[in-house]
């Protein structure tokens, strides 16, 4: 598994909610490949399946049809159990609203990862090199509220990182943050990406999906299109 090139190879992706009758078509046949050590930005407006592409990439949803590879293994193949280990070993997830835990002090929140992780080291003292990593080790003690949104965001992302994952998917990561905020955030995704791993970050803002490798653009459930920006931030 370790040492593959290939993160993500998807091939005509299709995926239905819904009924036999009563149905939304939210991915119309999405094939994509991503490699390991790249920053992929997703755009498109509301509505043209982004989040549920991150689903699939996420192993939280099966596609209806199309095949999903994630290090080369058809996701198809793996029993729930299996997925479920492999999400919790390889993927973290970072959300808009950051989702911490309110009564939990920073680095509290980013020790329930670990203990989810089962990480068997110092766990302080992990907690404290991944603050260290998104600048943050003079707020270990602060609770969410005694946060700003960038700071929020910046401990949801060393909980992201805690259990070391290859891939990290964010979901509009941006989207409740100002344009300074937003473009640290953005910025310390694009910098776990230079220690080879992958992150796919969905966004509507243009300024962040242009920090990202390659953007691909949806619409309607399908790509229209792949940008690399010209500029890196
Ligand atoms: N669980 C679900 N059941 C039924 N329909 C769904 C479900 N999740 C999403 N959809 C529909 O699938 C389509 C794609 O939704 P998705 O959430 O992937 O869009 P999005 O691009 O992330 O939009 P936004 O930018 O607003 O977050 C939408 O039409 C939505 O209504
Ligand atoms: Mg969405």
């Amino acid at each position: 598994m370790q040492g593959t090139e290939l993160v993500y190879e998807l091939f005509n992706v299709k995926k239905r909610y819904g009924g036999r009758r009563r149905y939304v078509e939210a991915l119309r046949g999405i094939s994509l490949t991503v490699r390991r050590g790249e920053f992929v930005a997703v755009t498109g407006p509301s509505g043209s399946g982004k989040t549920t592409l991150l689903s699939i990439l996420g192993l939280l949803t099966k596609p209806t049809s199309g095949t999903v590879k994630i290090f080369g293994k058809d996701v198809s193949r793996l029993t729930d159990k299996e997925a479920t280990l492999l999400r919790r070993k390889a993927i973290g997830f970072v959300f808009q609203t950051f989702n911490l835990v309110p009564w939990l002090t920073a680095a509290e929140n980013i020790e329930i990862a670990l203990a989810i992780g089962g990480y068997r080291g110092n766990r302080k003292r992990r907690v404290m090199e991944l603050l260290e990593a998104v600048g943050l080790e003079d707020r270990a003690d602060h609770k969410p509220a005694e946060l700003s949104g960038g700071e929020q965001q910046r401990v949801a992302i060393a909980r992201a990182l805690a259990n070391n994952p290859t891939v990290i998917l964010a979901d509009e990561p941006t989207g409740n943050l100002d344009t300074t905020s937003g473009l640290q955030v953005v910025g310390i995704l694009r910098s776990v990406t230079e220690e080879g791993r992958t992150v796919v970050m969905v966004t509507h803002d243009q300024k962040m999906a242009e920090m990202a490798d390659r953007i691909v653009k949806i619409r309607d459930g399908q790509i229209l299109g792949e940008v690399i920006p010209s500029v890196k931030a």
